[in-house]
């Protein structure tokens, strides 16, 4: 029998209950997370994230197969620090054999705190292939994949999906990944046909919490406190995801932290402290990349940054210029000396 099928009977027979319910603990610690965003959420955003209270991080979306081809940008994905830790790498692909090889691999050579299948993605590129979000209208496949990455590991495993494809299915495919040893799932209250248009759906969020045992984790539209507190009010999961609201705005989560253990607002940082944060975020993306990668990649990261900033419009525009970590001290240094201000909290 294999490795896959003795595993899938384990868990159907219910003798891994207490591994189950270890593997679920984790996820319920997480009250607040990081949302995995391709192209942004690298290491060193991750790192800032964790220590503005960010419970947990997850990887950029890493393609399985491309990883069992030896691809070496697939790798390099998987690369984090001891800072990111509750940490997860997540996978996507539709052959449970490649998700089966890539999470061993990262198990194996990376030691991650779990691994997460995307079943999310609206990208044409993802679905076109039967990953992504793709997968939420094939429930049995999806299953599969699962019990396939779920047997590869020790790890636990989450996914992550929408409310859908093209119809709202989230809590019946829920269902089937839970079934076949899911340890949490994370929804993002949209379907694939509505990317990212509001408003997000929280009763479809509610009714995947309904649906599962397992932790559920709300995702969409968290740019307030407010907003997260409402996911958990009317969604009643069990904790939040934070995706573009936490862009140049790390300092969301210890707000969001604050008020779930009922303690004053942290006053919004300055725009030196801010900008501290910034930098900070930048030199530890030169050290893991180097200068010249890391620099453009932090173009859009310091646009971000300058969001909020009362006046800052030339600056925001001069972040396309910036090749060196020298020229973004710079351009901070000429927003200081301009007396500029950090702006309030957003929301
Ligand atoms: C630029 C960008 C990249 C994303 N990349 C990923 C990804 O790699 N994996 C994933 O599961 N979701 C990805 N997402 C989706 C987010 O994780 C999240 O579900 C979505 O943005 C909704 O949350 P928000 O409204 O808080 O941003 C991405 C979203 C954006 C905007």
């Amino acid at each position: 029998m294999s490795g896959h099928m003795r595993l899938r009977l384990c868990y159907n027979s219910g003798m891994c209950s207490q591994k189950r319910k270890n593997d679920q603990e984790l996820f319920r610690s997480f009250r607040v997370m990081l949302a995995p965003m391709a192209g942004f959420t690298d290491s060193s955003f991750r790192a800032v994230c964790r220590s503005f209270g960010a419970d947990a991080t997850v990887s950029e979306m890493i393609s399985a197969k491309a990883l069992r081809l030896g691809d070496r940008r697939s790798r390099q994905l998987m690369y984090f620090t001891e800072a990111e830790r509750p940490f997860g790498i997540q996978l996507f692909g539709a052959d449970p054999e490649d998700i089966a090889f890539g999470a061993s691999y990262a198990e194996k050579n990376f030691s991650p705190d779990f691994i997460d299948i995307n079943m999310g993605c609206p990208a044409p590129k993802i679905t076109g292939s039967g990953a992504g979000s793709k997968l939420m209208t094939d429930s049995v496949l999806s299953g599969e994949i699962v019990a396939a990455a779920v047997s590869s590991v020790s790890v636990p495993v989450s996914c992550k999906i929408r409310a859908g494809y093209h119809e709202t299915n989230a809590d019946s495919f829920s269902a089937v990944l839970e079934k076949n040893g899911a340890s949490c799932i994370y929804v993002h209250g949209r379907t694939r046909d509505r990317m990212y248009s509001p408003p997000v759906d929280l009763d479809i969020i509610r009714r995947v919490r309904e649906a599962v045992s397992v932790p559920v984790i709300g995702n969409g539209d968290i740019t307030s406190v407010e907003d997260a507190l409402r996911m958990f009010r009317e969604t009643k999961c069990g904790g939040v995801m934070v995706g573009r609201g936490s862009l140049g705005e790390p300092f969301l989560f210890s707000r969001i932290k604050a008020a779930l253990d009922g303690l004053p607002e942290p006053e919004y940082p300055s725009l030196e402290e801010k900008l501290e944060v910034l930098m900070r975020q930048a030199e530890a993306s030169v050290n893991e990349k180097g200068e010249s990668l890391a620099m453009r990649e932090m173009r859009k990261q310091a646009v971000y940054y300058f969001r909020g900033v009362n006046g800052a419009a030339s600056l925001r525009a001069a972040c396309v210029r910036i090749e060196k970590l020298s020229d973004l001290a710079d351009l901070c240094g000429k927003a200081l000396d301009a007396g500029m201000s950090s702006g309030n909290a957003p929301g």
